[in-house]
């Protein structure tokens, strides 16, 4: 904590992180026994469609969790090389997944320079874009990881239907993973942004957004997600 009581840049982008180790084991049982039901309904499959849309054939799945996307990804026949920061995570994805998916314990600070010298055709980050200055940060350095005409898929959370986007300013918010299953220890801090941010953001890290797609909740109506296909600037 900084000496008026906020929080630190570092400090808490360090604690999301260390939330995500915390919730590891939780996060696993609620992803692997669907707990979390707009991504049975909606997202699981609006981002393999929007990948497979793309025609990719080595794909890069960054903050991949306990990897269930690249698995999808790799059963269509896919080259997956899937990534995060927590090893419990990557640990159970291997076991899951790794006859078929290539991982690795990195943190997004450790990607551009661990994976220097490889080329992919799509990059996909699946709700797993949660800070901010270090988010910023990796989609500066993520072009030279794509192969010419390469691009990124970002899913997030839908900046105009979420109870958290509270004033609709900026800022960060707390999962506390209610209704998501047990075991979780720590609520997890994430940030706010809402779509001018997210507009904005894309063009100071040099990305132009070519697309982007609202999946719907077949229940509410409401869009479950945004999914933004970006291209580096040239
Ligand atoms: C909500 S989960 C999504 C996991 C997976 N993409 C999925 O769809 O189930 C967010 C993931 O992002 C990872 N993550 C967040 N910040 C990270 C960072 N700086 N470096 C690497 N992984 C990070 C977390 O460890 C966590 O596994």
């Amino acid at each position: 904590m900084t000496d008026n009581g906020s929080h630190s840049v570092s400090d808490i982008e360090a604690e999301l992180l260390q939330t995500w180790q915390d919730n590891a084991g939780a996060w696993t049982t609620a992803v692997r026994t669907d707990q979390i039901a707009s991504r049975l309904l909606v997202t699981n499959q609006a981002i393999i469609d929007a990948v497979l849309k793309r025609q990719p054939l080595k794909v890069l799945d960054l903050g991949c969790g306990e990897g269930w996307l690249a698995g999808q990804l790799a059963a269509t026949g896919l080259s997956v090389l899937a990534v995060d920061a927590v090893a419990e995570l990557t640990h159970a994805a291997q076991q899951q997944y790794g006859d078929k998916v290539e991982f690795a314990t990195l943190s997004y600070k450790q990607v551009p320079t661990t994976l220097a010298g490889q080329r992919f055709d799509l990059i996909v980050c699946n709700f797993s874009l949660l800070g901010n200055e270090s988010v910023a940060e990796l989609l500066r350095a993520l072009p030279p990881l794509l192969n010419d005409a390469g691009g990124l898929l970002i899913q997030t959370l839908h900046p105009d239907t979420l109870a958290e986007a509270q004033s609709h300013r900026d800022g960060w918010r707390r999962e506390t993973w209610q209704g998501i299953g047990e075991g979780f220890r720590a609520s997890a801090p994430w940030y706010y942004r809402t779509r001018a941010s997210w507009q904005k953001l894309f063009t100071e890290c040099y990305w132009q957004l070519a697309d982007s797609t609202e999946p719907l909740h077949p229940q509410t109506q409401q869009p479950a997600s945004i999914i933004f296909y970006l291209e580096p600037m040239p």
